[in-house]
């Protein structure tokens, strides 16, 4: 299949192009210097020059506290940078797929998955911002896969850029500071790269709307951190807190676990668990860093 792939140079994107190329699809990788979400020119320009029959859009403004200060560029990147690409997308008949967050729901009074039918109620500016980008999707287009994930880590930014939790921690237990990590928020963190390979799959079924996409399971932030360093061998300084002691500037949902019910209703097999993703993750950093 010709596919463009916006934001090919991150997290998600990365592992995007690099499984969807060993597949034998026809990916070309867009990165910032290539489009701007922002600008309707920039995205009908560079789409129709290549003329996909699948557009994927992973770009982002995903700084959730950033977003409370700077809420004008949360909606510009992610509610219109969306419907400037969903145009693009109109303009050569091509499917969009195009992702979100856990943090659409509040997760206030939850203790159960959330499934796709679920009420959203974001508590942030990125929430909200991220929904209005849902909303873009399924009000301009028939032909869409609109996928919510959460708390992703992947290699890409992990080595340019020390984004992701996983490497956050690493890089603290290597200073020797003492680590606080919220223990009252529920997640499930995601590899990047097996929402890649999933995302191949739903493809195949050519089954477009909403899905939730995440590894099985789930943990607070805290569980998150003392399982990486379990796996890791490190015993730093670990301290649990609640989220109004940690102080961020964004608010974030206590309880944000999402059910793939519709990957499972489209007969597509469950995602591993969380811990094994790890794992997994965990080996391959380090027989990166030996490769360098
Ligand atoms: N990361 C998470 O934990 C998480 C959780 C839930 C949902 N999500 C969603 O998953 C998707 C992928 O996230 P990710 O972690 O892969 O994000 P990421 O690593 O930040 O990648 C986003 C990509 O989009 C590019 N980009 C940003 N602004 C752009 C713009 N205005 N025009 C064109 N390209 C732009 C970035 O380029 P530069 O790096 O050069 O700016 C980068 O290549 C996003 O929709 C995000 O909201 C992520």
């Amino acid at each position: 299949m010709r596919i463009a792939l916006i934001g090919s140079d991150g997290q998600l994107g990365t592992d995007i192009y690099s499984y969807f190329k060993s597949c034998g699809e026809d990916v070309y990788g867009l990165t910032i210097k290539d489009i701007e979400v922002c600008s309707k020119k920039s995205c009908s320009n560079a789409v129709l020059e290549i003329k996909p029959e699948l557009v994927i859009n992973t770009a982002a403004f995903n700084q959730v506290d950033r977003c409370e200060e700077e809420i004008n560029r949360a909606f510009e990147v992610n509610a219109a940078g969306v419907k400037n690409v969903a145009q693009a997308c109109l303009l050569c008949g091509a499917a969009m797929m195009h992702f979100s967050t856990d943090y659409v729901f509040g997760g206030y009074a939850q203790s159960v998955p959330f499934i796709e039918e679920d009420r959203p109620a974001p508590v942030s500016a990125y929430g909200v911002s991220k929904l209005a980008g849902e909303y873009v999707v399924g009000y301009m287009l028939k032909k869409y896969y609109l996928v919510r994930v959460s708390g992703l880590y992947g290699h890409a930014k992990s080595m340019d850029k020390g984004y992701n939790f996983v490497e956050l921690m690493l890089d603290m237990a290597s200073e020797g500071k003492e680590i606080k990590v919220v223990s009252d928020q529920t997640l499930t963190p995601t590899s990047s790269s097996d929402v890649a390979k999933k995302l191949h799959e739903l493809i195949g079924t050519g089954r477009y709307g909403l899905y939730h996409m995440t590894n099985t399971g789930s943990c607070t932030w805290y569980e998150f951190a003392r399982e990486i360093f379990k796996i890791c061998g490190l015993e730093p300084k670990l301290e649990p807190v609640d989220s109004i002691s940690f102080g961020s500037a964004a608010k974030r949902p206590y309880y944000s676990v999402l059910d793939n019910k519709n990957l499972r209703s489209s007969g597509i097999e469950e995602m591993r668990h969380w811990k094994q993703a790890l794992k997994d993750y965990i080996k391959e950093r380090d027989e990166l860093a030996c490769a360098q």
